[in-house]
């Protein structure tokens, strides 16, 4: 489904990802994890043509997504080629940027009529489904301003599940919640991950969550993946020193969070 090849990616002198090679399976779930700057939204951005590569190439469905083939050779991609490969790509990130002019029904349907090309009824048969799902379906008419973080969030969810792509990205899709707002979102996704079909990438500080829905987990740290496995593999069984530094850093945080000031695990 997609396949990161020997990718690399350079700010400036600063090389924050360095010759990544990662294949996700189609409707496979794979938690990202790993320490705060290792290079995890930059490996999404990428995937969600927001940031492009240094060097290396990325494969969805079977298509290069920054480069095409042009006279028989490939050269960077030019911006439609971009756009049709990303509509196979949806994504979810910490801050919802919904349309704040828009209801809750329009903003779903936006993209449905006019990327997709539906008609409004067909698009919104589909919205109404999707806000179903994400427990939303008395909030149609209202505006973003009026729903909590969470329902905000779950929005969001709705918004990009609705245009049926093959990977959903999650980038801390819960951290800027309150805590007691994180569950129903979690809840959320899991239900999605269940359904089966589509592939998930999830960046997330939610140990426990990427434990529960993961197929795999990656641990990236200094821009490379330094240890990938099962959850079994990776929360019981950790190999490399880092990880192990990692886990029980956060297990520290965790616990002491939990004991002392109520901090959740996201605060890591
Ligand atoms: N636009 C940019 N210009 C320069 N440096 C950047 C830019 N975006 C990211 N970086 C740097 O790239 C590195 C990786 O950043 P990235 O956001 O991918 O980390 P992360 O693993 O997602 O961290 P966190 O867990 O804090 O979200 C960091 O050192 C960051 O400072
Ligand atoms: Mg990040």
């Amino acid at each position: 489904m997609v396949k990161y090849r020997s990718i690399s990616k350079s700010y400036g002198d600063v090389q924050v990802l360095n010759k990544i090679d990662l294949d996700i399976m189609p409707g496979e779930k794979v938690a990202v994890i790993g320490p705060s700057g290792s290079g995890k939204t930059t490996l999404a951005r990428m995937l969600m043509t927001l940031e492009q590569p240094t060097a290396g190439t990325i494969e969805v469905d079977g298509e290069m997504l920054w480069h095409e083939e042009k006279g028989g050779r490939f050269v960077t991609a030019g911006e439609k080629h971009l756009h049709r490969v990303r509509s196979k790509i949806g994504m979810v990130f910490q801050h919802f940027n919904l349309f704040p002019h828009m209801t809750i029904m329009r903003n779903v349907t936006e993209a449905p009529m006019y990327v997709l090309g539906l008609d409004r009824e067909t698009a919104e048969q589909r919205a109404y489904e999707m806000l179903s799902k994400v427990g939303l379906a008395d909030k149609l008419a209202e505006y973003p301003s009026r729903l909590s973080g969470g329902q905000k969030q779950r929005v969001a969810i709705a918004r990009a599940v609705v245009m049926r792509p093959k990977i959903m990205l999650f980038d801390e899709a819960t951290s800027a919640l309150d805590p007691e707002l994180v569950g129903e979102v979690l809840a959320v996704i899991k239900d999605l991950a269940a359904q089966g079909d589509m592939a998930m990438m999830l960046i997330t500080h939610e140990m426990d969550f990427a434990r529960d829905i993961a197929d795999r987990i990656i641990f990236t740290d200094g821009g490379s993946i330094v240890e990938q496995g099962t959850p079994e593999q990776i929360f019981e069984n950790p190999q490399s020193p880092r990880l192990q530094a990692f886990l029980s850093r956060f297990r520290q945080t965790w616990f002491m969070g939990n004991g002392l000031q109520q901090v959740s695990p996201s605060a890591e």
